[in-house]
């Protein structure tokens, strides 16, 4: 438990998960994470911004009793999302005189997945500023970063930007501030990676939006606060752009050795092409670090053997991962070995499908791969090459 200042009046008192593994059951999470909330105290009114996982709900609980064991006028939630608004309604409980201020698809989802009364409920609109005394909050609505409802609250006076999942990172640290801008970085890659990366058109439109903000502090609701805002936005810009990098993924299985034979070769034929290229073993692969990757490589290669009649269901889940992320990759490609016959090719391509992508020809090996399937993996490289170099990333 501890209550950390960010300015004159303005508190984070929500919680540090130093202990959490996993998130959405999804992702490994390396350095925990955190679910922030902020306590604003106005001339005249205080406002509560988020809550906390429903585990953690007594530090929050507790952090407000040590530094505010007085009335909350107003409780604001950028995002119906548990481990933000898990904490509402034993917050209501304990302060009948707390109004939740949200956006109206936010409420509809409050009363569905935490019953919260509808007269607890005040409604705002995009742009619309609710004054504390001699704070005002301003509330733009985000949707899509990550769900419909989405939305930041700007405090105006002291220009900060509370963004809740937006810009936020997968890291515990007891320090506020971040100081270690590449460690944050990496926390937030994951984290836009595993949710955000679906929606990067939109996301783009929201950071124009934001550009007009004066913004000295971000203060997201996981991971650490930017006193650099441009850190965290100019790292956003880039993932949200159509930009992609000199480098290709291969997420492969092997069972005998015949695809990673055909792994192996094509790995060599691409560094001796000045290709950057990253293997994931999917037997052991961390899908977090996968989804980071696919977030800005040019193009993935699929390695499967035939399993039954189709591809290794290792690399059905990773061919669906990635048409789920709607990655941005140009290029999809699938190297397989077989036995007898199957649907590897239709299985992953629909899988994929969500992704615009340019399908190279795949190329199938019947059992040990031999001369001819090596010069086919040649020729992918000189493809992948000659792509590369046509995106200017080489
Ligand atoms: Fe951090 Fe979408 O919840």
């Amino acid at each position: 438990m501890a209550v950390r200042k960010l300015k004159d009046r303005i508190f984070e008192v929500g919680a540090i998960d130093w202990d959490r593994e996993l998130f959405d059951e999804l992702v490994h999470l390396p350095d925990g994470t955190s679910y922030n909330a902020y306590l604003i105290q106005g001339s005249e009114k205080t406002a509560l911004i988020d809550t906390v996982d429903p585990d953690k709900e007594n530090v929050l609980i507790q952090n407000l009793k040590t530094v505010h064991p007085k009335r909350i006028d107003y409780l604001i939630s950028n995002h119906a999302e548990q481990d933000h608004s898990g904490g509402i309604p034993k917050i209501l409980e304990l302060h009948p005189e707390t109004m939740v201020v949200t956006n109206a698809k936010c409420k509809a989802m409050l009363v569905d997945h935490l019953h919260i009364p509808e007269e607890r409920f005040i409604v705002i609109k995009d742009r619309e500023t609710l004054s504390l005394g001699d704070k005002t909050l301003e509330f733009i609505l985000t949707p899509w970063v990550h769900w419909p409802e989405t939305m930041v609250t700007y405090l105006q006076e002291d220009k900060i930007l509370f963004p809740c999942d937006f810009f936020g990172a997968h890291r515990a640290a007891s320090n506020l501030f971040v100081r270690n801008e590449s460690k944050v970085l990496y926390g937030a890659k994951l984290y836009y990676a595993e949710i955000m990366m679906p929606f990067r058109a939109i996301i783009q439109k929201h950071l124009k939006v934001l550009e007009d903000y004066d913004i000295e502090i971000i203060a997201p609701s996981h991971g650490p606060a930017y006193d650099r805002p441009s850190c965290i936005m100019d790292a956003y810009r880039d993932w949200v752009s159509d930009e992609v990098k000199n480098k290709v993924l291969i997420p492969f299985v092997s069972m005998h050795g015949s695809t990673r034979a055909m792994v192996d070769h094509l790995t060599s034929a691409l560094i001796d092409r000045d290709i950057k290229v990253k293997l994931f073993n999917l037997v052991r692969a961390d899908m977090g670090e996968y989804a980071m990757d696919i977030v800005d490589a040019a193009t993935v290669v699929f390695g499967t053997p035939f399993v039954l009649v189709g591809a290794h269901p290792a690399v059905v889940y990773a061919a669906y991962f990635t048409g789920a992320l709607r990655a941005k990759v140009k290029h999809v490609g699938i190297m397989a070995s077989y036995g007898w016959g199957g649907k590897v090719v239709e299985q992953v391509g629909s899988l994929i499908q969500p992704v615009k992508a340019e399908h190279f020809d795949p190329i199938l090996s019947r059992g040990l791969p031999g001369e001819e399937d090596f010069k086919k993996i040649d020729a992918l490289a000189d493809i992948i090459l000659e792509r590369h170099q046509a995106l200017g990333i080489l």
